[in-house]
């Protein structure tokens, strides 16, 4: 074969298989990493403590230089662990090249990406809390406004509005205590498995994980180089929490459009149309709810690279790291979005008001007859036909006379129209979890304990 041949298919493999446009930000940790991997061969004096002073000295410096961008990153080096490996030999000499001595880049980059995913997780659950802070402040405000509840996109029954703020401070809950499930089995430690059959060198596997933070180890080497599980379940959790923001999202369309005009948020989280002045699109919430997509396909892409592949490193799981980090980028952003979404949300209360059907109060009448004997089933069967009374005169619940009532019920008196009041209604609801002011007001303790804001 022709050299020029040769040095073609050089350049395409480069092209094909070098990961470091993707890899290179996990640089600090890959250096966090051998440093203390650097301590573990002094301490089985695989190396001398004077070739460790050197490693760990060599490795310092190179951090720097990347950060400050003096050593490039570029194609031909393939991956972070063989970028930063190389730099360390140009820079000590051969004592580099005894770094990697019982060290395996498939338990090296399994480490990188548990110190790496380590953080994000506590960067994820940083911003989860600070998203409830605006749902808890934004039900405090709103704990007064009495907003109608819908199933099937058809008004229900009257709330108060804190109460749906609650129902997503709810959500954000339950996905940060995935997140920190999750970051337990996060934070194991790999090294030390080598290629995959364990390292020929005695290295101190206790050790390695004090100095890195680890709860503990991986017990079996081959599991833990090929254990990817701990990404797939991380955008599972990004997944669950994308579509929890996909559906509030999908309310705040719903409310800030023409026909509704409940809501209105920062108009920098809306944008104007190109051609027609009038708009105000809610962009925000309209992308978010579209990034809900996107991290699902992450998380497709990591089940499908995994699926059917045999123990235990193999090289398809480069591909592992392009979904994680769009995941987590996806998110992080997002949750800033979303709580800038709640943060400069206001009510329209007169839109609100105006759209109330008072129809949504029909539980409460049957409700009532119920109280007065009457089986929920057939007082049930009597507001239906009152309420089909009330759309044949294009008329609300309320403006219907008491005779009228009267016709489907002796109990439906006087006092049981006076009774049709919203407020009224979300009141009754003072079971745990329910709407009336009191079982909100237990909702917003609730989330105060969680917050650890105080009373
Ligand atoms: N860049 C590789 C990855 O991210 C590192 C591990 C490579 N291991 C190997 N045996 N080629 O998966």
């Amino acid at each position: 074969m022709d050299s020029g041949y040769d040095e073609t298919l050089k350049q395409l493999m480069d092209d094909f298989h070098s990961s470091i446009d993707v890899d290179r930000r996990l640089f600090r940790v890959d250096i966090r990493g051998s440093i203390a991997y650097a301590r573990g061969l002094v301490r089985i004096a695989v190396i001398t403590d004077e070739e460790g002073q050197a490693i760990i000295q060599g490795l310092t410096e190179i951090e720097g230089e990347i950060e400050r961008g003096d050593y490039k990153l570029t194609r031909d080096l393939e991956d972070i662990h063989m970028a930063i490996e190389k730099r360390l030999i140009a820079k000590i000499g051969p004592t580099g090249g005894k770094l990697h001595t019982g060290r395996s880049r498939n338990d090296q980059i399994a480490t990188d990406e548990r110190l790496y995913l380590r953080n994000a997780i506590d960067e994820i659950i940083t911003l989860i809390t600070a998203c409830q802070q605006a749902l808890h402040q934004l039900a405090e405000r709103t704990i007064e406004v009495i907003f109608p509840g819908y199933t099937h996109l058809q008004q229900a029954q009257p709330i108060r509005f804190a109460h749906y703020a609650m129902a997503i401070f709810s959500e954000l809950e339950r996905d940060k205590s995935r997140f920190s499930d999750c970051r337990k089995r996060v934070n194991i430690l790999p090294l030390g498995s080598g290629a995959m059959a364990g390292s020929a060198f005695p290295i101190d596997r206790t050790f390695l994980a004090q100095e890195l933070g680890f709860d503990g180890l991986s017990p079996n080497s081959l599991d833990g180089v090929s254990d990817r599980d701990f990404i797939a379940e991380f955008i599972s959790h990004c997944s669950i929490l994308m579509i929890h923001m996909s559906r509030a999202c999908e309310d705040i369309v719903i409310w800030s459009s023409t026909e509704f005009g409940y809501i209105t948020v920062h108009p920098r989280l809306a944008t104007g149309s190109s051609i027609m002045p009038q708009k105000k699109n809610p962009d925000a919430a309209e992308l978010l709810r579209g990034k809900s997509g996107r991290v699902i396909g992450d998380l497709i892409t990591i089940l499908t690279v995994l699926k059917g592949l045999p123990h235990a490193y193999n090289k398809d799981m480069q591909e592992d790291k392009e979904p994680l980090f769009d995941a987590l980028d996806t998110v992080s952003i997002g949750l800033s979005v979303f709580t800038a979404l709640w943060q400069s949300m206001a009510i329209r209360q007169d839109r609100v008001t105006k759209s109330m059907d008072d129809a949504m109060l029909a539980t409460d009448l049957a409700d009532y007859l119920t109280k007065c004997g009457v089986p929920f089933r057939e007082g049930h069967g009597m507001v239906a036909a009152l309420v089909d009374e009330s759309i044949s005169r294009s008329c609300g619940l309320r403006d219907l006379p008491v005779a009228t009532y009267q016709q489907y019920s002796e109990h439906l008196d006087e006092r049981a129209v006076a009774l049709l009041q919203f407020d009224e209604s979300a009141d009754k609801r003072t079971v745990l979890g329910g709407t009336a002011r009191e079982a909100v007001v237990e909702q917003l303790a609730w989330a105060k304990g969680i917050l650890g804001v105080k009373a």
